[in-house]
């Protein structure tokens, strides 16, 4: 697996997405990932899930040094303070002296963005946390929070598939070194894996349609990917991508997708996104 270079920071290429893994069975998959070649691992406040996220980083025996632990500040406690609050809740939570990655999980509309990335840059000066990013922000916002930054955003994690045109978003990234940290990689797993481009690619691969979508993200420079599996025998596959490569006809056929325009997570509090 090859890390992602955003800004000093050095992002493993997949992580494991955490969100609606709950209880042991969440323990026992960071577990299980960790010892089968995962080094990045994505969790949230909001997931409910930080206490077995740490203890399967332990029971794991993979050193605390070669994971990259990320989590997230709900939007709901990103004022000044709050924010405080719940990033250091969350690091007491998952048991550890530092967090690798801590992201504002979305922007609020009444919480002025100014005061929010002052705790976020806090964070980092305290030690809580080695880097800094966003989460869901479009370009308009993420402008605002690189001007208001001390320190250099490393992420910002999107909804990022096939389905959904990102160009903007993964531009405005490029452009200051931020890595595009790709969310729902696989559209949650159903009707994309059925698509053409990707069904024909995976013949000529021999690979699975997942892998091939799991792929087109990392081929792409500055993306990371963090899909969420419950499947203890789909880690392996998650991961094993880093052993054939998609032809650029390939990348354009799985990118011409993007037209159909799919956004997965819409809700009444998402911020106005960029256009197609
Ligand atoms: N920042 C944000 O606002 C935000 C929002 C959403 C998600 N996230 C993060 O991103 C992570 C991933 O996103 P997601 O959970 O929405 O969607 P996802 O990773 O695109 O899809 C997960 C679904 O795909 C299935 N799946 C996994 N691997 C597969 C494969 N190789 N082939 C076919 N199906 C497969 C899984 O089913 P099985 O369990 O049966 O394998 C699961 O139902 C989350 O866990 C979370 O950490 C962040």
């Amino acid at each position: 697996m090859h890390d992602v270079k955003a800004n000093g920071a050095s992002i493993p290429a997949i992580g494991l997405g955490t969100w609606t893994l709950k209880g042991d069975e969440c323990v026992d998959l960071v577990e299980h990932a960790l010892k089968n070649g995962y080094r990045h691992l994505d969790t949230a406040a909001s997931y409910g899930n930080e206490v077995e996220v740490g203890e399967g980083l332990r029971g794991s025996g993979v050193d605390r040094d070669q994971v990259f632990v990320t989590t997230k500040v709900w939007w709901t406690d990103i004022a000044p303070g709050d924010f405080e609050r719940s990033a250091e809740a969350s690091l007491t939570r998952l048991g550890l002296d530092r967090l690798d990655l801590l992201l504002v999980h979305w922007p609020n509309p009444k919480v002025p963005l100014e005061g929010t990335i002052r705790s976020l840059n806090a964070m980092r000066e305290q030690g809580i946390t080695r880097h800094i990013g966003v989460s869901n922000f479009p370009t308009k916002l993420l402008a605002e929070a690189i001007r208001l930054s001390d320190a250099p955003l490393v992420a910002n994690q999107v909804e990022n598939h096939p389905y959904l045109d990102q160009s903007k978003v993964y531009e405005a990234c490029r452009k200051a070194d931020i890595a595009m940290v790709a969310y729902s990689p696989l559209y949650r797993g159903g009707e994309l894996l059925e698509e053409q481009a990707i069904r024909t690619a995976a013949e000529q691969h021999g690979k699975t349609p997942g892998q091939i979508v799991l792929r087109w993200q990392v081929q792409q420079d500055g993306v990371v990917a963090i899909p969420r599996t419950s499947r203890k025998e789909r880690l392996a596959e998650n991961i094993g991508i880093f052993d054939f490569t998609l032809s650029e006809e390939e990348m354009s056929d799985i990118s011409a997708l993007r037209n159909a325009n799919r956004r997965i997570a819409n809700y009444d509090f998402s911020p106005e996104w960029d256009s197609a």
